[in-house]
């Protein structure tokens, strides 16, 4: 059996393969009722742990919970993403901080606290990435996500390097946007452009 963690509870594939699910995001009671959703749905295990991408020590207190409960991790998704649509000179440093704090740390928390798991035990691991479209050539408004998911495809590339002679792979995808409720509202407040913005999907 196969056990995989996940940024946010999106990957009832991974159930219907017979994995062992971890999901983490910040709030604990849209977790939990995410993971009875998808048990009811699909079967299997879901285990929601709370924690915050950007806090290193809850990130190694949900990885180590994750091991331990689940007798080792096969796999990582980070896919735990936060974005602010705004003309850049708006933002504080603390905005800035929040997108790359999500998205560029988190990122790298998880990976390293599962990569050096893998290493020490001579296990081997999958590392899924999920990147952007504007993760290779930037984007007007979006600036602190087009870096941090910018840094998040080199630390894919560089790590793929490093770790894939010793069994851990490093991939990432850029599938573009989803056209979900909640996503179109922030990232398309204007809805004249929905059309064009369903058009540049890959
Ligand atoms: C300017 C803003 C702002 C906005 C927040 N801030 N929203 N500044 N314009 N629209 C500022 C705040 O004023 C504050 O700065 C700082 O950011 C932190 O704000 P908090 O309210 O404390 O937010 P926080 O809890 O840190 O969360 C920020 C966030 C949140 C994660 C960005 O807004 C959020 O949850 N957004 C939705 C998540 C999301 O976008 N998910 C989709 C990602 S999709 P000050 O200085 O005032 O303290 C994605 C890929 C897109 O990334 C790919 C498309 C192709």
């Amino acid at each position: 059996m196969q056990r995989w963690g996940f940024g946010q509870p999106r990957f009832e594939r991974f159930l219907q393969l017979g994995a062992t699910v971890v999901i983490a995001s910040r709030r604990e009671a849209v977790l939990r009722s995410a993971a009875d959703e998808m048990m009811a749905s699909h079967g299997g295990t879901v285990v929601p742990i709370a924690c915050d991408v950007r806090d290193p020590e809850m990130v190694e207190a949900m990885i180590e919970r994750a091991w331990t409960q689940c007798g080792g991790v096969d796999g990582l998704v980070n896919n735990a993403a936060g974005n602010i649509a705004a003309p850049t000179e708006r933002l504080s440093h603390r905005a800035v901080d929040s997108v790359l704090g999500i998205v560029l740390h988190g990122s790298m928390y998880c990976t390293l606290a599962l990569g050096k798991r893998w290493l020490a035990a001579k296990r081997k691991g999958r590392v899924l990435s999920i990147v952007t479209t504007y993760a290779e050539g930037g984007s007007a408004y979006v600036v602190p996500s087009a870096a941090a998911k910018a840094g998040v495809l080199a630390m894919t590339r560089s790590l793929a390097v490093e770790w894939g002679g010793r069994g851990i792979t490093c991939n990432a995808i850029a599938p573009g946007p989803f056209p979900t409720k909640g996503a179109w509202e922030r990232l398309l407040p204007d809805p004249s452009l929905m059309d064009a913005a369903i058009d540049r999907i890959p």
